[in-house]
């Protein structure tokens, strides 16, 4: 069943991004600087030390960079979206009409070790926000529509077994994946409850420059420049579906948007909520994506021509929560919005290793 949908557009919106100061966040907020030509963005960020916070640091300075250029007004906000007054007093001070929550604990892998620091943003600021969403109607228009972020990770064990949406996704093998699935499952029933127009977006292996220290393409460029070996998983045999991080920003720049309608395409009632892979919907072996990695480094001129990275690979078993195959379905994002991610790993990993080279100069 296809939903109608009610075109917001950008313009005159007031847009609260949670986790604006993160990978995905930042880039968002600077193509919305771009785009928009009135309106409002208010970036909620707590600046956690999950990663080095510099880096943080350094995407608000390109976020204000962008500000400076745009229309449109811009707000940054420390605080914890697990504060629940802190929450409630945005929401009345600020009257979001669109959302984009992107503030989570993320990891399948920390998660293992610290399955608590997962509850506070992923479980309490969740419903801090699908509750202040609720009440934004109470009497007002409200908030319009909320994305929020999934993730690929939520198909755990039922990966292979079923394809296409809805996926059974019952058996998440980490900690982070049962948050996400508990999200959506939040999300569906207040969209169901409340009327609220909701879009989840479960994305997939999202990478590029700024991107995220903890992750392969990042942790190898460090440890390799600092002669520091790099763990291969499964020693190299996963298959992934890697986003570039202009294409995920593209898919919720194009969902955000567009809200799902209370009606289907034959006009009949239907819950305003939808939920979509965003990926390309083919994977790339890791051990061609970490070879990519290699050249690009080089060709980058952040590693020598001769550097040895055979001798700087641990090759190790994956653990059990790490899913070695990761595929998307586009069908529906394709047929709803036209779009599907296209950047090769070569392009995507070329402009990793550009903008890396120039951040440690
Ligand atoms: N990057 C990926 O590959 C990927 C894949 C699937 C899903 N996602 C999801 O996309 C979203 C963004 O991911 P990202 O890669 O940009 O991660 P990120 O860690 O770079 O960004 C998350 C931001 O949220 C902030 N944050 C965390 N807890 C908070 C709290 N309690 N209060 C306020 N702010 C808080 C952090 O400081 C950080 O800046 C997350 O929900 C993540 O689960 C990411």
């Amino acid at each position: 069943m296809k939903h109608n949908k009610t075109i917001l557009g950008l313009d005159h919106q007031n847009i609260l991004v949670t986790g604006g100061a993160g990978f995905i966040g930042a880039s968002l907020i600077i193509r919305l600087l771009k785009e928009m030509t009135s309106g409002q963005i208010i970036n909620f960020d707590n600046i956690n030390d999950y990663y080095d916070p510099k880096l943080k640091e350094y995407r608000l300075g390109l976020i204000d960079e962008a500000a400076k250029e745009s229309s449109a007004n811009y707000l940054f906000i420390k605080g914890n979206l697990a504060d629940t007054n802190l929450l409630r007093g945005i929401f009345i001070n600020y009257k979001p009409s669109i959302i984009v929550n992107l503030a989570a604990q993320e990891s399948d892998e920390y998660a293992i070790d610290h399955p608590t620091a997962y509850i506070g943003p992923n479980i309490i600021g969740f419903f801090n926000i699908i509750e202040g969403a609720r009440h934004s109607r109470d009497g007002h228009p409200g908030v319009q529509h909320l994305v929020y972020a999934s993730s690929t990770s939520v198909y755990g064990d039922n990966r292979e077994k079923t394809q296409g949406i809805p996926f059974d996704i019952d058996h998440p093998v980490s900690f982070y994946a049962a948050t996400k699935k508990s999200n959506e499952v939040y999300a569906y029933s207040y969209s169901r409850l409340y009327g609220i127009p909701m879009t989840g977006l479960r994305l997939s292996s999202v990478y590029g420059p700024a991107g995220r220290p903890d992750t392969l393409y990042y942790s190898a460029a460090d440890n390799w420049s600092s002669k520091r070996s790099q763990a291969i998983i499964n020693n190299g045999s996963c298959n992934k579906d890697f986003t570039y991080i202009d294409d995920a920003v593209e898919a919720i720049i194009k969902a955000m948007q567009n809200a799902p309608s209370n009606t289907d395409e034959n006009g009949q009632p239907a819950v305003p909520y939808a939920l979509y892979d965003i990926g390309k919907g083919t994977t790339d072996n890791l051990t061609d994506f970490i070879s990519t990695l290699q050249e690009e480094l080089v060709s980058a001129g952040i590693l020598p021509s001769d550097f040895d990275f055979e001798a700087y690979k641990e090759y190790v078993e994956a653990q059990p929560n790490i899913l070695v195959s990761e595929k998307t379905n586009t069908k529906y994002f394709a047929e709803d919005f036209g779009f599907t991610p296209s950047t090769t790993i070569r392009e995507g990993l070329k402009k990793f290793a550009e903008w890396y080279k120039e951040y440690n100069a």
